[in-house]
This record gives structure tokens, C-alpha cells and sequence, in this order.
């Protein structure tokens, strides 16, 4: 039997789900699939690959304010009947703060994949979740000093305690993550 072969697509704005495309493409090829990765942010228009010569599409997303990056927003709404017409399995992450609140985390998983999917028009998606992101207040942080001071106060209204200047957490949860990826392998 041929290899199976999955894409995945990201778009990121601090790394946290960048790091996690890189992770289920190292798992996908472990698991003897072809994985091919694409940053959105950096795909032009007419060098998307054809989805029909795949089993699968994954797209992950950063969320900042409630909102997938504009990469991923244009990608799914301009490919929204591609995507709807693909015979293969539909897989959607996204990377979030919220995901890793246990009290929040059953609301994002739906609010921040599939119903953000569906208001574009993107129906069926076969495995979604929604993972723990990024809290690097520190100096190699890809975030600018707006964001942090943003994020260090919905931190701060959600925990109650004030992220220090310098602290870096990472909430991805990695056994969560690779729990998805072998899913999603299993259902192609
Ligand atoms: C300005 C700002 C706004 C954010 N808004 C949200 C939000 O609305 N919901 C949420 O769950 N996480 C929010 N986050 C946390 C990010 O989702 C988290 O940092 C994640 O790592 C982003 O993915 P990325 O690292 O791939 O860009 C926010 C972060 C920043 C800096």
C-alpha cells in the first residue's frame, strides 16, 4: 500500500502553533506518512497544493482576541469549497490560552475550530481540538511589548496573579498534542 500523505497548514503570531504543525509532521512521518508543511503567511495563491492528491488536511491556528491569524481567515474562507469537497479527512487545531483552563477549554475547543470554520462556510471537520499556547513575557519573546501587556492582564483577570516580566510558560500540552496527530492518523 502507497504511503499515505497528509498537508498541514499553520499560521502563528508568537510560535506556539508553528511548533505544533512541526510535531505532528515529525509524528506523521514516524508513523510512516508523508507530512508536507506550510506556513500561510508565506504560501501564495497559486502554489497551494492540489488536495486531491491527499488523504488529509490539518490547519492549525493562533488565536489573539478570539481571531485566527488573517493567513488561516483567507486560506479557509477562499478554499472554503475545495476544503468541502475533499474526500479525505478535515483536522483543525488551534493554539490558545483559553485551552489550557479546564473550565474554559470545552468552549474554545468548539467556538475557536468548528463554529469559526462553519461561519466561513467550512463544514465536516472530521477532528478538532484546541491546545495550550505560549506565555514567553521574555526578551527572545516574538511578541511586541502591545501584546504582552495585553496578554499579562487577560492573565492576570483569569488567574488572578500578575505574570512576572521575563516569565515564560508554555501550556501546550504535549501529550494532548500527540494524542490528535495519532487520531488523525488512524482515521485516514
Ligand atoms: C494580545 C493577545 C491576545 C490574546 N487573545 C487570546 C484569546 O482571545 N483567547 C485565547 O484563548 N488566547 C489568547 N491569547 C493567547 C494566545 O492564543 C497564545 O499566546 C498562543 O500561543 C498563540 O498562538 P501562537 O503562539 O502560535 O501565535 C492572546 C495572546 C495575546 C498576546
Amino acid at each position: 500500500m502507497s504511503e499515505k500523505k497528509i498537508l498541514i497548514f499553520y499560521g502563528t503570531r508568537y510560535g506556539a502553533t508553528e511548533g505544533v504543525a512541526g510535531k505532528i509532521a515529525e509524528l506523521a512521518r514516524e508513523n510512516g506518512l508523508q507530512a508536507e508543511v506550510y506556513n500561510l503567511k508565506d504560501l501564495p495563491d497559486d502554489k497551494i497544493p492540489d488536495f486531491n492528491n491527499y488523504d488529509g488536511i490539518l490547519i492549525g491556528s493562533s488565536i489573539r482576541i478570539g481571531q485566527w491569524t488573517k493567513g488561516v481567515k483567507k486560506f479557509v474562507g477562499n478554499n472554503k469549497d475545495q476544503l468541502n469537497s475533499f474526500k479525505g479527512k478535515k483536522g483543525f487545531y488551534v493554539c490558545s490560552a483559553y485551552a489550557a483552563d479546564p473550565d474554559s477549554y470545552d468552549r474554545v475547543k468548539v467556538e475557536y475550530t468548528k463554529d469559526a470554520c462553519e461561519k466561513l462556510g467550512v463544514e465536516k471537520l472530521d477532528l478538532y481540538d484546541a491546545f495550550g499556547g505560549l506565555m514567553d513575557f521574555s526578551e527572545t519573546s516574538r511578541m511586541g511589548w502591545l501584546d504582552k501587556k495585553l496578554l499579562k492582564v487577560a492573565a492576570k483577570v483569569a488567574s488572578g496573579e500578575k505574570a512576572e516580566d521575563d516569565s515564560y510558560s508554555d501550556l501546550r500540552d504535549w501529550e494532548q498534542i500527540e494524542n490528535f496527530a495519532l487520531e488523525f492518523f488512524k482515521i485516514l
